[in-house]
């Protein structure tokens, strides 16, 4: 099939590469012209586990092009994806104005019948807009699917590849048989594919997330309670993770949730959901709860050592989570803001994320090339995202380049006892 993917970020990327891994004809588009430059180069603009060897061979194999053309891209093709982002409005709501204006540039170039496919996360309703957009500039015959995506930043091109389920909202057979053609190759070995209207494929995606952001802040309101108490969380997760009704994953306390879709989805719901005059009180909490975890380690410090002003601190993880190199709502943002802010020093290491947060912090922040070399002189260490490479570290090199042995694991990475028995003063979270 002859593809265009419009949006070459975390989603459209990893989707026009994976697309034409299957043998599809793809054509990515970006309104950037630097990142077209650079992928025509066989160079990537984000660091995704994969994704790299996947764009080199399927350009290699003229399959996967890249171009900032959109009107050749969509006469060249049937299927089109809009994959470019919604971020956070100012009032909480989702901004549509990509997704939209894409739309109409679509409709304009228009020379025959197209599916054109929604894979950015959108309130209930953008699908009907889509199609409201589209029917008033063009006459050619269309079909407006819904399809968000639910990959994973880390792991996108594997759960691209092997989906645990595709949702398809579709309000016509022609666009929806179209859908599966494209998906079978990706759910050969059972992966549902779930055909739905559009509204509410528009709500799974909400839904999935608003469910997982809320699995998180019920977790750090527990380990808060754990701290309370004396108890032990890791305790407590393995006890409840092990019924099956609830599982274990997503239930790992930390220092809030953050990157571009929990925080923004979260806020987004609430939104539209109070739009229509529904108040969705559960998400207000989450949102609460993760937003003053987002400071629990800074107020921790604070607290041990009086006054932060002076004092240096290495800091371990800046990306929002392991395996990417994205910032977005990261809160290691959160925590240096507020070191800085209260006069200490941060040096800070990140095995992906240091071009991110060169430009976030620019020089008020030492980024240093590896990670021992953040913790010279330290007074602390803050670990904010659980890398692998930060699990099994040398503790007696930290004990040696620190000033004082301090941790700060705000992802209980380590053992109590490793670390007392290290000679670190250990602080973690829920234990
Ligand atoms: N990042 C994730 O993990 C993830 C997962 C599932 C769904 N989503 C959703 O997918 C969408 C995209 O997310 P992302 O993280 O890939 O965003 P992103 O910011 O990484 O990429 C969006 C891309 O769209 C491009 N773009 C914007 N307007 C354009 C236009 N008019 N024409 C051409 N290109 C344009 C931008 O230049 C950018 O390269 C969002 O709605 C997001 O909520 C993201």
């Amino acid at each position: 099939m002859k593809l265009t993917v419009i949006g070459t970020g975390y989603v459209g990327l990893v989707a026009g590469a994976c697309l034409a891994e299957t043998g599809n004809d793809v054509i990515c588009v970006d309104k950037d012209e630097a990142k077209i430059r650079m992928l025509r180069r066989g160079k990537m603009p984000i660091f995704e586990p994969g994704l790299e060897e996947l764009v080199r061979r399927n350009s290699a194999e003229k399959r996967l092009t890249f171009t900032s053309q959109l009107p050749r891209a969509i006469r060249a093709s049937s299927v089109i994806f809009i994959a470019v982002g919604t971020p956070q409005g100012e009032d909480g709501a989702a901004d549509l104005q990509h997704v939209l204006g894409v739309a109409r540039e679509i409709a304009q170039s228009m020379n025959g019948y197209k599916v054109i496919v929604g894979k950015s996360t959108v309130p209930v309703g953008t699908a009907e807009k889509v199609r409201e957009i589209i029917r008033r500039e063009t006459t050619h015959p269309f079909s407006v699917v819904s399809n968000p995506e639910f990959l994973k930043q880390g792991a996108a091109v594997d759960d691209f590849l092997k989906p645990d389920r595709v949702v398809i909202g579709t309000e016509d057979e022609r666009g929806g048989e179209i859908m599966r053609q494209v998906y079978a190759p990706f759910t050969r070995t059972g992966a549902p594919i779930l055909v739905m209207d559009c509204a509410s494929a528009e709500l799974c995606k909400y839904a999935a997330n608003a469910l997982l952001a809320t699995r998180i802040s019920f977790m750090n309101e527990v380990a808060n309670v754990c701290e309370v108490f004396g108890a032990d969380v890791d305790q407590v997760r393995r006890a409840i993770g092990s019924d099956r009704r609830i599982g274990p994953s997503f239930l790992f306390p930390g220092v809030g949730y953050g990157g571009s879709c929990f925080p923004k989805d979260v806020k987004a719901i609430v939104k539209f959901t109070a739009d229509k005059g529904y108040d969705f009180q559960i998400l207000k909490a989450v949102e609460r709860v993760n937003h003053r975890q987002k400071s629990v380690l800074a107020t921790r410090m604070e607290r041990h050592f009086g006054s932060l002003k002076g004092r240096t601190i290495a800091v371990w993880g800046l990306s929002f989570k392991p395996r990417t190199d994205d910032m977005r709502e990261a809160p290691a943002i959160v925590l240096i803001e507020r070191l800085l802010a209260a006069g200490a020093k941060v040096q800070a290491f990140d095995p992906a994320a240091m071009p991110v947060a060169k430009r976030l912090f620019g020089s008020s922040v030492t980024l240093t090339a590896r990670s021992y070399a953040a913790l010279a002189g330290a007074d602390a260490l803050a670990v904010v995202t659980e890398w692998n490479e930060f699990r099994e570290p040398d503790f007696a090199k930290m004990r040696k380049l620190m000033k004082t042995p301090v941790v700060f694991d705000g992802r209980n990475i380590y053992s109590r006892e490793v670390m007392r028995a290290n000679g670190f003063t250990y602080y973690s979270i829920g234990r």
